[in-house]
């Protein structure tokens, strides 16, 4: 006879107290047994955590959704704790009227709820010369995906009205770092949001409370946190961040600028380096995310054999513009090593490509835009490394 289940036969302490009332847990948080489920720092890659960055756990998560509390980072100049009170938002430069709002002010205009990822240029940045990284938490983890609640950008720039010169914008933040990028009129006329709400409730302070903007589809880096003031001009600024930074050195020595939009890209996020196979040969749940920078996602390949055979993947969850998307593949293990890859295909028909496909044309000199296909090569035992293959 086999031996009895302790977890059936003997009671459990939570079945012996009389739990915590209603009242112990205004804020909730979760369970002490997720506790390993945080936001990680590489921390040789940065001088400073004050101007680094940290990463969403992706392997832990599942669905569209990124919980507020594990939204990756990035932060030029620390978290700035702004008090709302204080806080205004100017728009001036070339306008008919000036305007300053306090938050009471855009309390007043008309909102919209959309669902967005935003993806940091340099996600997967440490990759471009060859594996690095053991986790997509490292690999791919510069990215959240949260439905926001904010004001259309165009009904803001109305208000103060464009002058017909009016060809650009710079949204500044109120951080230390005052980061500043210029986005052209259309993009903020289109779809951008002053963001106020991220999953229902406030932006968290490290996101960029009380107010950010929402660049949909565009690099992280243009998503103004704690934002302060949007100047229209008739060109852009050449700024700092759109330089020295977040341009991309290419082989003959010349820069490409200006690469605004994330290319589609998606990830294995289980089994991956840190969420290895935990269960012997028979069936075997495979799952991932994708998304793209220019619209929607209709199909995932996989393979388990680093590409010679494709599957297509099952995606499961809504499919919004510009939003992250949830595939699986189930599949019976038979124990033997996998090479795992994933392939999106955005509502453009663009493909995303392998790593070396991109280096043949990008070369090696940048860190930025690597939407390059991600291998994991999964062992007999169930564990997970992050491999290259030719
Ligand atoms: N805005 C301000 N004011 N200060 C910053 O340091 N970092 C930018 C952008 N907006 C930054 C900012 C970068 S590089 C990225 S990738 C995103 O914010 C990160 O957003 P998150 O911290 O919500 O993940
Ligand atoms: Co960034």
């Amino acid at each position: 006879a086999q031996a009895p289940d302790p977890a059936i036969t003997e009671l459990q302490p939570w079945m012996q107290y009389l739990g915590d009332g209603v009242d112990a847990r205004p804020y909730g948080s979760p369970s002490r047994f997720e506790s390993h489920v945080i936001r990680r720092n590489v921390e040789w890659l940065t001088a400073d955590p004050v101007s680094s960055v940290n990463f969403t756990p992706l392997h832990e998560l599942d669905g569209i959704i990124t919980p507020n509390g594990l939204c990756f980072e990035r932060h030029h100049a620390g978290i700035a704790e702004v008090d709302p009170s204080a806080h205004r938002l100017m728009i001036n430069g070339l306008v008919d009227k000036p305007l300053v709002f306090t938050m009471q002010d855009l309390m007043r205009f008309p909102r919209e709820n959309r669902v967005y990822f935003l993806e940091c240029a340099a996600n997967s940045g440490m990759e471009w010369a060859g594996a690095q990284l053991n986790g997509c938490q490292y690999t791919h983890g510069m990215i959240h995906n949260v439905q926001y609640t904010g004001i259309p950008l165009r009904l803001l720039l109305e208000e103060a009205g464009v002058k017909t010169n009016g060809k650009w914008i710079m949204p500044e933040g109120a951080d230390a770092s005052a980061m500043t990028r210029s986005i052209p009129i259309e993009k903020a006329m289109d779809d951008c949001l002053v963001a106020f709400k991220m999953n229902g409730e406030a932006l968290r302070p490290e996101q960029g409370y009380p107010v950010r903007l929402v660049v949909p589809g565009w690099e992280g880096n243009m998503w103004i946190k704690w934002l302060r003031r949007i100047e229209v001009g008739d060109q852009p600024w050449h700024h700092r961040e759109e330089t020295s930074k977040y341009t991309d050195l290419l082989d003959n020595g010349i820069a490409r600028r200006f690469t605004w939009e994330m290319d589609a890209k998606s990830v294995i996020t289980s089994p991956s380096p840190q969420a290895p196979i935990l269960h012997s040969r028979g069936p075997t749940v495979l799952t991932g995310v994708a998304w793209s920078g220019r619209g929607t996602i209709p199909r995932v390949d996989v393979t388990l054999d680093g590409g010679k055979n494709w599957h297509e993947a099952r995606i499961s969850g809504p499919s919004f513009d510009k939003s992250m998307h949830r595939f699986y593949f189930e599949f019976d293990w038979d124990g033997t090593p996998l090479l795992l890859q994933s392939r999106a295909h955005d509502s453009t028909g663009y493909v995303q490509p392998t790593k070396n496909a991109l280096r043949d044309v990008r070369g090696e000199n940048s860190i930025y835009h690597n939407n390059g296909i991600q291998t994991w090569l999964v062992d007999e035992r169930g564990e997970a490394e992050n491999v290259e293959i030719s």
